[in-house]
């Protein structure tokens, strides 16, 4: 009997990404999404990926009387919560929205599996946990902390799961750690969310290279860093989703719960990133050094040995990749958005 399994923002960048690589895996998926912040076609686009149409909930993880319709109706044996909110900026000017959409989520989501026996979980948490990284590279045991209700609101799911196991009332929890994810599927059909001006790096350089931004700020070149910029691990999310389908199995398998960083355990600078990028687009990407952005660390990559341990999981894909797949997804949504 195939494993069905209940992703919540199944649609947006990271879910749909692991809706393939699980259903690659052979589970049996079922998407829950509101389209806040991801497009309507992105099912059409995974059913084009993996040749069986993909089944959608369009519901919001805050309404509980949806979230019981769906265990009532459907045999879960699992779920990945992905639905949240992730701008650092917006956060610093919506705190509440981001404490109910990420907290008061959660806690609905939970409550409704546990009221349906559903014990089996794996959540999207983030290195923005451990705050301005005093260790490096960062151990799941480093102290924890936050800059921002972003931050704050990863932290308190974090605690809210971790009291929740406690109970004894037969959880299983995967808690991933995300690093940096960029990149998107090699067919070119799912990617970032290209609408609107990028916060993150890589989705703005892609914009540079395909001349729809004209020119890059290099958020400082004064850091303790071999060339002055911000060090980051950035993940494949390729490689990110097949982690999420290696938690689920430990789940299972171990019976247990885990926390763990996903990254690759390597930091590259935004120069580093900028040359990658030119090289895997053949195209220029203009940029000038500007003020440090507030609230950066100068440099944050992970301790991958413990997710390599519990789960198995290794990084394959290397910045070039990364870079690579996210321009033939920049010219193939630019191309669709035409
Ligand atoms: C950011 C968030 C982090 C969140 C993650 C989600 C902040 C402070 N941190 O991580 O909490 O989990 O996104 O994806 O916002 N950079 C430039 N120019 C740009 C954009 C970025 O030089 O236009 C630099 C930054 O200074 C940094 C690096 O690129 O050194 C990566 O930045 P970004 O992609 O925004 O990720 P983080 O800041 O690591």
């Amino acid at each position: 009997m195939k494993q069905r399994v209940l992703l919540t923002g199944g649609a947006g960048y990271i879910g749909s990404h692991t809706y393939v690589a699980l259903v690659e895996a052979g589970y049996d998926v079922l998407i829950l999404d509101n389209f806040s912040n991801a497009a309507r076609d992105v099912p059409k686009r995974l059913a084009k990926i993996t040749g069986h149409e993909a089944v959608v909930v369009e519901a919001n993880v805050l309404d509980r009387a949806s979230l019981d319709r769906v265990f009532a109706e459907q045999k879960i044996d699992a779920v990945i919560h992905f639905a949240a909110f992730k701008s650092v900026g917006e956060s610093v000017r919506k705190p509440l929205a981001y404490m109910q959409n990420n907290v008061v989520g959660l806690v609905n989501l939970m409550q409704a599996m546990d009221n349906a026996g559903v014990r089996r979980l794996v959540f999207s948490s983030s290195a923005t946990v451990y705050g301005e990284a005093v260790e490096l590279p960062t151990p799941e045991t480093a102290p924890l902390s936050y800059g921002n209700p972003y931050g704050y609101s990863k932290l308190v799911c974090e605690q809210i799961i971790e009291q929740t196991v406690a109970s004894d009332r037969g959880w299983t929890v995967g808690v991933l750690r995300y690093f940096n994810p960029v990149g998107a599927h090699p067919s070119g059909l799912i990617g970032e969310d290209p609408s609107g001006i990028p916060d993150n790096l890589m989705p703005y350089v892609a914009k540079v290279a395909a001349g729809e931004l004209p020119i890059l700020s290099v958020f400082g070149n004064d850091y303790p860093t071999p060339d002055g910029t911000g060090v980051r691990d950035y993940i494949h999310v390729v490689d990110l989703a097949r982690g999420h389908v290696q938690s689920l199995a430990a789940l299972e398998r171990d019976g247990q719960g885990h926390v763990v960083n996903l990254g690759t355990g390597r930091g590259y600078s935004v120069l580093e990133l900028i040359a990658t990028y030119a090289r895997a687009s053949n195209r220029d990407i203009p940029y000038k050094i500007a003020p440090r952005r507030d609230g950066d660390a100068a440099a944050s990559y992970a301790d991958p040995s413990l997710a390599k341990k519990v789960l198995g999981f290794e990084a394959q894909y290397d910045l070039f990749d990364m870079c690579r797949t996210s321009w033939v997804w920049m010219q193939n949504s630019a191309e669709t958005a035409e």
